[in-house]
Order: C-alpha cells, then structure tokens, then sequence
C-alpha cells in the first residue's frame, strides 16, 4: 500500500490524464462484466428457446463490444502511458538538476559511470515499471470488480467458493514479491557497474590500448554482463513463478466450480444460462486476476531503483548565498582556514591566513601535495572549509550567490575540458552572447588564432570529445582564450604550462602575461619564470604557509624557496635560454 502511494504521489501532477484514464478502465471494466452478463440471455432466451429472429443480434453485439472495448482501450493506454512518460521525464530532469547542483567532493565520491546509470537506468527501470504497474491496478483492479459482481449476481454460493483459493495465491504473490525486489537492487547495482565500465574504458581507450588490456576489460565487461544476466533470470523465475502460482489456482478453483455446477444444473437448482454467465466471468476473471497479482512483483522492482534515486534526491545540494557581488574592489582575505578531505585522515589545509590585493600578483609555490589547489580552489567555494572563513571586499564568500562569487574568477588549470562543439562554441562558453568578433579578439590575445586559422573550417571547426585533435599548447591556448573572453577581474592558474614543452610554454607565457594585466592573479607554478615577477610569493608545504616574501627576499632568507629555487627554477632557466 505504501508502495502504491509512491507511485501515485509521482504521478499526482498528471492527475487529470490519470483520472480520465481511470474513467475509461470503469467503461472497460463495464464492457468486460457485460459481456458475461449477456451469457445468460443469449443461452437462456435465443439458443434454448430456439428465437431464430435474434440470432443475427448475437454476433453483431459481440463485434461492436469488441470495437468498444478495443477503443476504449486505446484510449485509456495512451493517457496512462503519456502520464508516466511524462512523470519519467521531469523526474529524470530533476535528477540531472539534482546532481548538477552537487557539491564537487560529491563528483569525487561517486564515479561518473555510476551517476549516468542513476540517470539512465534507473530511471529507465521506473519508467517501464510505473507505465505497466499503474496501468494494470488501474484496468485490471476495476474489470475484477465488474466480473465478480457478475459471478455472484449469477450465484453466489459457486462465487463464494471459487474465491477461496484466492488468499492463498496472493499470500505467495506477495512473498515472492520481496524476494523480488532485492534482486531488483542487485540487478541495478550491476547495470551501474556495466556502465561504470562502459564510462571507463571509453574514456580510457588510449592506455587501454597502449597496455594491450583490451582482453581483460573484455573479461570484466563479460563477467558483469553474466551477472546481470543471471540476476534478471532470476527476476525472470520468480515473476513467472508468480504466474504458475496463479495458473494453478485458477485451474483447481475452476475445476471444482465446474464440478460443483454441473450437479447443480443437473439437480436443477440452476440454469444453464446462469452456470455458463458465471463460468465466462470466471474464466475472464483469470487474466486481470494474473496480471494483478504480478502488479506487486512489478512494484518491488520499481521500488529499488527508486529508492536510488530519492537517496540522491534527498542529498543536500551546494547552499547558494543570497549576497550579490557587484565587482572586486579591495581584496581576498583568508583567514584561520583548514580543510580535510573527507576521504583524507591528513588536513590538505592546515590555519591558512592571508590577504590578497586587489591588483596583486600572487604566486604559490611548493612541492606537489603541499595543498596549492586545495587552496585555490577554495575560492569558488569548490569545497568548503572545515575552519575559518573566505572574505571578498568584506563578505564572506559563504554568503554569495555562485553566480556572482564564480563571476569574478577566471580559472585555467593543466587539465583543460573542452566540449565537443566548435572551437568558437569553447571560447565563449562563459559569455554565450559573445560576438564572432569578441571571440576571435580573445583568441588573438591568446596566441590561439593563428592555428585555429588553419582550420580548414577556422572558428567553426568541430573539436572531438575533450579536443583529441588539438595539441596541449593549443588546448591549454584555447581555455585561456576562454577565460579573456569572459574576463573576470580575478585570475587563478593553477599549473596551467606544466604539462607543456618550453616553446610552448614561452608562446603561452606570453598569453598569461596579458591575462594577467591590471587584474588580481594567483598563479601556482612550478617554473614559471613569473614567479619572479610576482609581488608576493607563497611557499606551502603540508598545507601550511611555511614563507611569504618577494622573490629576492626568500632568496636572501635561504629557506625552502631557496633550495626549490636551487633545484627547479635554475635548472628550469638553464634550459630555457
Ligand atoms: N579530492 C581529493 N580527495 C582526497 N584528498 C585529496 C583530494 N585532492 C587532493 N587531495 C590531497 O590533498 C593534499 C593536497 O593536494 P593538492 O592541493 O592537490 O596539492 P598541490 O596542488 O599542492 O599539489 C594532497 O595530500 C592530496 O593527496
Ligand atoms: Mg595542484
């Protein structure tokens, strides 16, 4: 019952196609109990009395009942399966919405091959489920009241009797229904690591291939698909079994109906026209009775994939501020933060204090793990800190909107998402009303149009799923023209040349360079020679700030910077000149 005001309280805002479909399944219902209604008559008064002028009536009544019914039918089906169909899309929108507003450390937590099955197959199973489910309770449930009204109008007594075996059927139908539903769950548990699989390989094609591993992964894929198939053969089983269960019964009970009404009739306590009304109710009784006892099977299955969904519904999405930021003024201010990762016994940020002008340039060095991109990417509140507060001009960035705290930033990092669209679409993905003419201005200033210029289709050129055809350089190019284009006044880059070669670097240097005029920047480098150029340089090291200073001045100082100085930057400058 609970499970049947789930489903319905997910259809509710379609109510008036559900309603009216429930209208059509009483005239169906209707349809059904009078045909067996009309037994009585056409046996009792046509075929006994031998009324040779009716008998034409007979079979034209029986083809406009069919016509009716067929209809009707129709009709109803359309409007229920619309209703859910329809349920299936908005909750499949919501969803996307759902998960789309879920803090980053939740994309971290759950692999994207498990939140596209969310999406796609769980919502899928519902779908079938609800369609069929609510369809068959609605005209079923009501063509089983018409027909036993019929039956023990005709007689009661074998009404009475052949009823009997019922409780037990759906006693069983019901067990077997929770048996059912937790293989439902194993069966989308499984269907979500196929697609966890599906998601990786394809996107990890390359190193797939180069370890020659595609045999292992044709394996795993294999040995997952088996157990899906098996626990769907078990859903299988157990369904059908329901359906045995039913079969029986309907055997034994009509059996003994048969038994037992022809000594009746024999005895000539009831007509022939009654025992044979009776009997067409009872035996049209038999399918919706089948069907309405899988409706609980079909139920338990949908219960689990919902249950997944409402789970991820129920998680709480990233609390937008309600502050709107006009514009960076004064400056950023950190202060006291610290920060664990959920998965990390290690704080990644440990009392993090410092204040950024505005117009400052800022570079962060220190070695790889220190907390450099924890730090940064603190500031579009990616995460949240455990301790301490983040302040812009004063307000506390936990207070804004995103879209204004997110506006303000510009961020480029080493590993650059490109859509697959045109190269014109991935500027000015940021700034979508951007002129042709902005986004070329923004691509010149990034040293990128010169090679999208020989494209053969420039601008316009596709660039395939995460731009295999384009180089780092040209990709790493591309998002910095992207960032121009939307020109926030805060610049974050987070090693944004380190996975480039040297005349890369220095084309790209050059493209940073601009980016960084007349704005706020924080640029974590490994050998960039901007470091030195910054007014302020941060050492991190386990997440601490272990030194502040200009370049000169940590040089002086002989700390860590000193001797990162010593092993990268001078090897880095050596090689470059
Ligand atoms: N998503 C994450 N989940 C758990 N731990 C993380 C995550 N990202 C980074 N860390 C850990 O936090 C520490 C700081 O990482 P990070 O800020 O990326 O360092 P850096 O950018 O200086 O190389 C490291 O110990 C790293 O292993
Ligand atoms: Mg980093």
């Amino acid at each position: 019952m609970e499970d049947i005001k789930t489903l319905l309280h997910l259809v509710r805002p379609y109510w008036q196609r559900v309603a009216l479909a429930g209208i059509f399944s009483l005239i169906i219902s209707g349809i059904n109990a009078s045909m067996a209604w009309l037994v009585k008559p056409a046996l009792d008064n046509v075929l006994l009395e031998k009324r040779t002028g009716l008998i034409l009536l007979l079979p034209v009544g029986v083809l406009l009942i069919f016509i009716c019914r067929g209809i009707f039918t129709f009709l109803h089906e359309y409007l229920m399966r619309s209703a859910s169909q329809k349920m299936v899309m908005s909750l499949r929108n919501r969803l996307y919405g759902h998960i789309m507003h879920m803090p980053v450390s939740y994309f971290g937590k759950n692999s994207s091959g498990s939140l596209i099955s969310k999406v796609i197959n769980d919502i899928g199973a519902v779908e079938a489920v609800v369609s069929l489910t609510l369809k068959d309770l609605l005209i079923e449930g009501a063509t089983i009241i018409g027909l036993a009204s019929v039956a023990f109008w005709r007689s009661w007594d074998l009404a009475l009797i052949s009823l009997l075996v019922l409780p037990g059927a759906f006693y069983a139908a019901s067990k077997l229904g929770e048996r059912l539903k937790k293989i439902s769950r194993r069966a989308q548990k499984k269907i979500s690591v196929i697609t966890e699989i599906l998601h990786e390989s394809f996107t990890g094609v390359k190193i797939i291939k180069a370890f020659s591993m595609e045999p292992r992964e044709q394996e795993r894929f294999e040995d997952n698909n088996r157990d899906f198939y098996r626990e769907n053969m078990r859903s299988v089983r157990v369904s059908e079994f329901v359906s045995l269960l039913m079969e029986v019964a309907a055997g034994l009970g009509i059996a003994f109906v048969i038994w037992y009404g022809s000594r009746r009739i024999l005895e000539g306590t009831l007509t022939i026209g009654d025992f044979f009304s009776f009997l067409t109710a009872v035996i049209l009784l038999y399918t919706p009775a089948r069907r309405l006892a899988k409706v609980n099977a079909g139920i338990q299955k949908a219960i689990a994939p919902l249950q997944r969904i409402s789970e991820v519904l129920s998680i709480q999405t990233e609390a937008d501020g309600n502050v709107e930021l006009g514009g960076f003024k004064n400056e950023i201010l950190f202060r006291d933060i610290s920060f664990t990762y959920p998965s990390s016994r290690n704080k990644a940020l440990d009392n993090i204090n410092l204040r950024i002008k505005k117009g400052e340039l800022i570079a962060i060095v220190g070695k790889s793990g220190g907390g450099k991109t924890t730090l940064v990417n603190m500031l579009p509140r990616f995460f949240t800190p455990d301790e301490g507060n983040i302040y812009i001009d004063g307000a506390d960035i936990s207070t804004l909107t995103f879209k204004s705290l997110r506006g303000l930033l510009g961020i480029v990092s080493q590993d650059v998402i490109l859509f697959n669209t045109t190269i014109l679409e991935n500027i000015k993905y940021g700034k979508p009303g951007a002129s042709r003419d902005d986004v070329i201005r923004a691509a010149k200033a990034a040293y990128a149009d010169d090679f999208i210029s020989e494209f053969p289709d420039g601008y316009d050129a596709i660039i395939g799923e995460r731009g295999l055809r384009l180089s780092g350089g040209q990709r790493q190019r591309l998002s910095i023209a992207r960032a121009l284009l939307k020109n926030p006044p805060i610049f974050i880059l987070d090693e944004a040349t380190s996975s480039l070669d040297t005349a890369s670097e220095m084309i790209i240097q050059n493209a940073l360079e601009k980016l960084m005029e007349n704005r706020t920047t924080i640029v974590i480098a490994h050998r960039l020679s901007t470091v030195r150029k910054a007014d302020r340089i941060i050492v991190m090291d386990k997440g601490r700030i272990i030194e502040t200073g200009s370049h000169n001045e940590l040089l002086g100082r002989e700390g860590i910077y000193q001797k990162l100085y010593e092993l990268q930057f001078r090897g880095q400058e050596g090689r470059s000149v």
